[in-house]
């Protein structure tokens, strides 16, 4: 019944995407996705909505996604939930920083997650799943509505937050440290196959998309989509999987 309410943040020089995420509009708590910069914009969009910060999950630990995290924490009081594989980067983060950005401040992390957990934070259920190649650790969340909240065979519900794994038209780049395409196409396809392709899918930079348009038309995705549906007429274009999805961090 009720979908997830879903407020973005495009924050910093590299627009990374943050999300602020409730099971509905009126809901008082919320989880904050990668508060990467602006930690002042993030809090002056709290006051106006009147919400209150429960936990603040970290998708990975690049510079770009994490940069506000010890602000958010110290001034919301909210946990922070981070990449088990990545918590040294969080704690050190100024060492991870590019010349040019920040400063950032580190922060040790309150709970560690490395996939196939569940939890249950401000009205919504939150699967956690494993999604290297991006980053080592990286990590998705994916969201919906607590059951007592919503028709559990409502699956239109689920929102993937899945920081640089996949991008509307693109993919996350796989040329920094830990970074795999062989690793990062095996999570993307993990998560064609667990959900539906109407999902949606809020990803760490540029627009909202559903892995049903992905699977259909990334040209990153082409050997994917081989393997998911028939070759046809109609079948984008199979790109290298050796190309550098984008620039800076995605
Ligand atoms: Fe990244």
């Amino acid at each position: 019944m009720s979908a997830l309410d879903v407020r973005t943040f495009s924050l910093g020089p590299i627009q990374t995407n943050a999300y602020l995420v409730r099971p509905h509009a009126s809901a008082s708590e919320a989880v904050l996705v990668d508060p990467g910069e602006e930690p002042q914009r993030l809090l002056d969009a709290l006051a106006a909505l009147g919400v209150g910060v429960t936990a603040i999950l970290i998708t990975h630990c690049h510079f770009d996604h994490v940069g506000a995290v010890a602000p958010m924490a110290r001034s919301t009081g909210a946990p922070v939930w981070c990449p088990e594989g990545e918590r040294l980067v969080l704690a050190d983060i100024s060492s991870f920083t590019w010349p040019g950005f920040g400063p950032f401040e580190g922060y040790a992390a309150d709970h560690l997650l490395a996939g196939g957990e569940r939890l249950t934070l401000a009205g919504l259920d939150i699967e956690v799943l494993s999604t290297p190649g991006h980053s080592p650790g990286h990590i998705t969340f994916a969201m919906s509505p607590s059951r007592a909240d919503r028709d559990s065979s409502d699956e239109s519900a689920v929102g993937l937050f899945s920081g640089d794994v996949l991008f509307a038209g693109s993919v996350g780049r796989v040329d920094l440290p830990g970074g795999d395409w062989d690793v990062l196409e095996a999570s993307i396809a993990s998560l064609m196959a667990r959900f539906p392709s109407s999902t949606n899918v809020y990803p760490g930079h540029m627009t909202i998309t559903t892995l049903g348009r992905e699977l259909a038309s990334n040209p990153f995705l082409g050997e994917l989509r081989a393997r998911t549906v028939p070759t046809g007429p109609q079948a984008a274009p199979a790109a290298s999987a050796s190309a550098a999805s984008s620039s800076l961090l995605r």
